[in-house]
């Protein structure tokens, strides 16, 4: 099975997210005749070296410390000394902090290269792929500098996540629940019906999960170009989570979604009349894929790392609260009323 999903970007051509088997389309989606060179991390040149040797490579190194300027500067002086010119194509290799720092590598080397990813981790797939943010930590801040810039495609081929850690494949399942949760009810569903073991064996069932996830990414994303939605749903359960990834290093980004997604089920119970019976569901479904949801940082430093997260706003923070499942609202709530609510 393979689909494709167009997502509009400023202009030109629409950039194509290919889902299912869909590392066989890579040949016709990169432009014929040209240079490419793949930007990739240690791990993939590892774990999937028939890919990544396919082309000439930038290998940068692991980890969210790495995702910064410093590692920016290095791609560039690499695609300088390689002697890449407008004319060579970029194309990321690798999960989320390869394609955020390929993305931004392109868009800024020689005032802009094209580019395109192959996503090779789940939350890379249903996230990182679409929405045209490149952006690397700064400042102690996460993402504070970066590009919007789409890529021309996303490869995502459940076929390339058989050599990622299992643990990395849950936090991106965490991922696929939050789109389930913002805005598609029969996605939450399917994780309602099967076990975590289905979505590890089943490369179909994964490939509709995914593809349910990044319409409601791709959705959310052209409604805010137009003005008519909000991008900020797509931050279900983040606010929390960054809090929780500020005070432990124990977390990946997945599981520190997954307890940020049952904190804001708990605040949405006494905020907007969220049933305990939906409360109980969404939690319910994060534990079943083997996620955490809940953590023993006491809840006021998680408060204060809200707050701290927050450089511009010194008074309140949107909420992303949950309705019901697949029904979400945006909530500004003073920083006042937090205490208590987790
Ligand atoms: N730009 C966006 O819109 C956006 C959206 C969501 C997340 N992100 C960013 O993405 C990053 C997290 O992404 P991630 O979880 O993919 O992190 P990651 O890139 O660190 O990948 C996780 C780990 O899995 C390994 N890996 C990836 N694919 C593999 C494979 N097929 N086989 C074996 N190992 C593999 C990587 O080497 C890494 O060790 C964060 O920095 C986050 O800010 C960006
Ligand atoms: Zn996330």
């Amino acid at each position: 099975m393979v689909e494709t999903i167009l997502v509009r970007r400023g202009g030109g051509e629409p950039s194509r997210v290919v889902i299912g088997d869909a590392l066989g389309e890579l040949e016709e989606l990169l432009p014929k005749g040209r240079r490419v060179i793949a930007v990739t991390d240690r791990n993939l040149v590892q774990c999937q070296g028939g890919l990544t040797g396919r082309f000439e490579n930038i290998v940068i190194g692991l980890g969210e410390r790495i995702k910064n300027l410093t590692t920016i500067e290095r791609v560039c002086q690499e695609l300088a000394r390689m002697g890449a010119d407008r004319e060579s194509y970029i194309v990321g290799i690798g999960g989320g902090i390869v394609t955020d720092v390929a993305g931004f590598a392109a868009s800024v080397y020689m005032r802009g290269m094209r580019f395109g990813f192959v996503a090779t981790s789940l939350l890379a797939q249903v996230d990182a792929s679409v929405g045209g943010k490149n952006g690397v930590n700064f400042d102690g801040y996460k993402n504070l500098v970066g590009t919007f810039n789409q890529p021309d495609f996303v490869i995502c081929d459940a076929g390339l996540l058989a050599t990622l850690p299992e643990r990395e494949f849950r936090a991106g399942l965490a991922e696929i629940i939050k789109a389930g949760v913002i805005a598609d009810a029969s996605l939450f569903e399917l994780f309602e019906r099967h076990t975590l073991r289905d979505f590890l064996c089943d490369n179909d069932l994964l490939a509709r999960a995914i593809i349910a996830a990044v319409r409601v990414k791709a959705q959310i994303v052209e409604w805010d170009e137009r003005e008519a939605g909000d991008r900020r749903l797509l931050n279900l359960g983040h606010t929390f989570a960054h809090a929780v990834e500020k005070r432990s290093r124990r977390y990946v980004h997945g599981e520190a979604v997954a307890i940020g997604m049952a904190l804001i089920c708990a605040v949405s119970q006494k905020l907007c009349g969220l049933s305990a019976n939906e409360a109980g569901r969404i939690v319910a479904v994060l534990r079943k894929m083997g996620l955490p949801t809940e953590c023993n940082i006491p809840p006021e430093k998680l408060l204060s790392a809200v707050r701290l997260d927050k450089k511009r706003d010194q008074d309140a923070v949107n909420l992303i609260l949950v309705n019901e499942t697949g029904r979400c609202e945006v909530r500004r709530t003073p920083y006042s009323e937090l205490p208590g609510l987790i």
